[in-house]
């Protein structure tokens, strides 16, 4: 209530993109401190055997991750088990560092509770990633991954090179690795949509982790408007390489579904959008997945979720765990603590019912 009717409307007036470094900035100071970093985990995250969710060699304590592209740079590593969530995803890195689109660069759309993002994949580049991640890596309490994208200068014919130099420096120091391959605000994103290119990164990945018996769980991160030929394809590659499952979705390119659409001057800004006009189509997504690739493979899913019931849709449409960003932006701290504990509620009432089905029949 606080966060909703206070800090949020005084945060909302002021430049998106600096209240996220201020937010960034205030993790990390209260989390380096040893004795308010417990205290708030204590208050923050739920514990609850109920909650416990297994992938591949994944052990999560809840379903309720914190997706790519807030904390790019590992600043707050330790902040995310004390917010609540279960696991966190830094990046996306490239294998170069790289300053990005030129500001302004992120908006909010209120109406649609929805972001337009267009950081352009702005880093410090992966050696500093890997950097920050071998000092971290004993530290953290919650499994983590790292999201690695293409250095938007390189030469397309160069873009696998760069991802498996991003997965040399990287892979060691992360419990997963995802390949993101659906960034709308990359130069050459038209690359995502050759499924010849995702083939051969896929393939590239799959040869070094055979020469260097690299057990570590790899995902890939795709776009919510692909089509389902290209879906398909790539859901074949996924069982075909190996991988541990499918991240969905990133930003959404379309805009037409829009509330906001004949309004704000934010617009007619560039860039790929989060938050609840995403969360159809990235369950939909989830849901064409889960069907073709049984239990074959993992999904997390991501895209709009704001309450523990918009987490359990996608749970329902198949997704093992999920993500969210702009819900905790939107949301604010306690977020994360009340989608956990309301999801404890509506798995604990779906259990009732289930059992009270059995015993009418
Ligand atoms: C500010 C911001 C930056 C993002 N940067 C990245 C990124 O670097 N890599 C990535 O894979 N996804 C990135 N995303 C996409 C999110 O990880 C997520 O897929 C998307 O926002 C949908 O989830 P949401 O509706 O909960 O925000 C970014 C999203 C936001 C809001």
């Amino acid at each position: 209530m606080f966060y909703r009717w206070i800090i949020r409307p005084i945060f909302f007036k002021t430049d998106p993109e600096w209240i996220h470094n201020l937010a960034i900035k205030f993790l990390k100071y209260t989390s380096e401190n040893n004795f308010l970093r417990k205290i708030l985990k204590r208050i923050f995250f739920v514990n609850d055997p109920r909650l416990k969710v297994k992938i591949g060699n994944l052990e999560f304590e809840n379903p309720i991750g914190l997706a790519a592209g807030f904390d790019k740079n590992i600043e707050a590593p330790l902040a995310y088990s004390m917010m609540g969530f279960g696991f966190v995803e830094f990046g996306s890195v490239t294998f170069r560092g790289q300053p990005g689109n030129p500001k302004p660069r992120l908006w909010r759309l209120p109406k649609d509770k929805s972001l337009i993002v267009y950081y352009g994949l702005c880093n410090n580049g992966a050696a500093k990633a890997r950097r920050r991640l071998k000092d971290i890596k004993n530290k953290m309490d919650i499994p983590f991954g790292v999201s690695i994208a293409p250095t938007t200068d390189v030469p397309k014919e160069y873009m696998v090179s760069d991802y498996v130099n991003s997965f040399y420096e990287l892979y060691k120091y992360a419990d997963y690795i995802t390949l993101n391959v659906s960034c709308p605000n990359v130069a050459a994103c038209n690359i995502f949509e050759q499924i010849s290119f995702i083939k051969e990164l896929l393939e590239r990945v799959k040869l070094i982790r055979e020469k260097k018996e690299i057990k570590k769980d790899i995902f890939i991160k795709i776009g919510p408007d692909m089509g389902t030929e290209n879906l398909d394809k790539i859901i074949d590659m996924c069982l075909e390489y190996e991988i541990t499952g499918i991240i969905a979705t990133n930003l959404l390119k379309d805009r037409n579904d829009l509330e906001s659409n004949s309004g704000p001057d934010e617009l007619k800004h560039p860039g790929g959008l989060s938050g609840k006009i995403l969360e159809n189509k990235s369950n939909d997504t989830i849901s064409y997945i889960r069907k073709k690739a049984g239990t074959k493979l993992a999904i997390i899913g991501v895209g709009g979720i704001f309450t523990a019931e918009d987490a359990y849709k996608k749970i329902k449409s198949g997704a093992d765990v999920v993500q969210l960003v702009t819900g905790f932006v939107y949301g604010g701290p306690f977020v994360i603590r009340k989608i956990n504990k309301d999801f404890v509620k509506i798995k604990r009432l779906i259990y009732c019912c289930k059992k009270k089905d059995i015993n009418n029949n």
